[in-house]
């Protein structure tokens, strides 16, 4: 494909969640916690957990197959498949090159991005770059986390928190106006120890000792990670909507990383949009970081929410620190 073209779209989604269910009431029977706390607190009431055999890339493949055939794209016409998580099944090969043999895509270039729960609006910018210049046509977007796997299930200040899925989204170019108009993106790795997973890497290499100290599992300060995910959520949207001379009353869905119920409120609160605008499902699937957005989208479209012509807005905030907004026509 030679040429510029005027914009990407999303031809498809597709998800999976994995079916073993684990509720409030199963978290208070292993930590010191309660259906209301939780509740309450963060707005989850229930999340999903793979059993042990199961990896980041099952759930990304599955999400990625059910992607394919709602955007009536066969394996060897995707060029470009990008993977979205912080949970990742090894360090090398990426999930996305193990993605790529699972679901027959020859044709593609494969690989994987960290950028914490913004990883997925991280990637759609990516995309959208590729196929705006012409270099690229069908791009495979997949946000996919295995957070139980690094949940540490005795810390209630974390376990309770994070969840388990996968969604994906398939890129293509077409016409303005629709497809994604605009974007905001940012990091500030200053403030990055405040959410971490310490140990395992070049800085700590796995020992007894890490092992020991539980430095394989999220680290977070909790109260530090909600005030600037409230600052950085709501200013990146506030940004993308004026970079465009819109409001928040233009905007006719928003969805939101799905990280506390109450932050979504505080987002919805400075983009001065009506509470009902910002898609939620956290309730189901607690935070499942890169896909909490392509699962919440993947669900409205299901649930008839998100319809041809909307202005769509998304935003996300996480690890690194990283946040990113985007707006799009659908
Ligand atoms: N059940 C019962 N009590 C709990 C639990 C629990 N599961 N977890 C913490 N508590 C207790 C604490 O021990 C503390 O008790 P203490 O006062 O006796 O010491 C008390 O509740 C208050 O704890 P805080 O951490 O100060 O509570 P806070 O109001 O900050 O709420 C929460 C905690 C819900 C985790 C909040 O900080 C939050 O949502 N932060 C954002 C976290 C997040 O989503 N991070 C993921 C990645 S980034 C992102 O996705 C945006």
């Amino acid at each position: 494909m030679a040429g510029s073209v005027s914009n990407a779209y999303i031809a498809g989604m597709g998800m999976y969640v994995p079916p073993k269910v684990m509720t409030n009431e199963d978290f208070a029977r292993i930590v010191d916690t309660s259906d209301e706390w939780i509740t309450q607190m963060t707005g989850i009431k229930e999340r999903r957990h793979v059993e042990a055999d199961v990896a980041t890339s099952d759930l990304a493949t599955a999400a990625s197959k059910m992607a394919m055939e709602k955007a009536g794209v066969t394996p060897d016409e995707i060029d470009m498949i990008i993977v979205a998580t912080a949970t990742p099944d090894m360090f090398f090969p990426s999930t996305a090159c193990l993605v790529q043999t699972n679901i027959g895509a020859a044709n593609a270039f494969a690989y994987d991005i960290v950028a914490g729960c913004s990883g997925f609006i991280y990637g759609l910018v990516i995309a959208e770059q590729f196929i705006k210049a012409g270099t690229v046509e069908t791009i495979l977007l997949i946000g996919a986390e295995t957070l139980s796997k690094v949940s540490d299930m005795t810390d209630r200040n974390t376990c309770v928190l994070f969840g388990d899925g996968a969604g994906a989204a398939i890129l293509r170019p077409c016409e303005a106006p629709k497809g994604i108009i605009d974007h905001v993106i940012g990091s500030d790795g200053s403030l990055g120890s405040l959410l971490s997973l310490p140990a395992g890497g070049s800085r700590l290499p796995a020992s007894h000792e890490t092992v020991d100290k539980n430095l394989h599992m999220i680290y977070m300060d909790g109260r530090k990670v909600y005030v600037n995910a409230v600052k950085k959520m709501g200013d990146s949207v506030v940004q993308v909507l004026e970079q465009q001379n819109l409001t928040g009353d233009d905007m006719d869905i928003l969805f939101p990383h799905q990280a506390n119920l109450r932050i979504i409120e505080s987002v919805a609160k400075r983009a001065k949009m009506p509470g009902e605008k910002a898609y939620v499902n956290i309730q189901k699937y607690g935070n499942t970081s890169a896909a909490s957005i392509p699962l919440a989208m993947c669900e409205a479209i299901d649930d008839g929410s998100l319809k041809e012509g909307m202005l769509v807005g998304l935003v996300a905030f996480g690890a690194g620190f990283t946040w990113a907004s985007a707006l799009m026509r659908w």
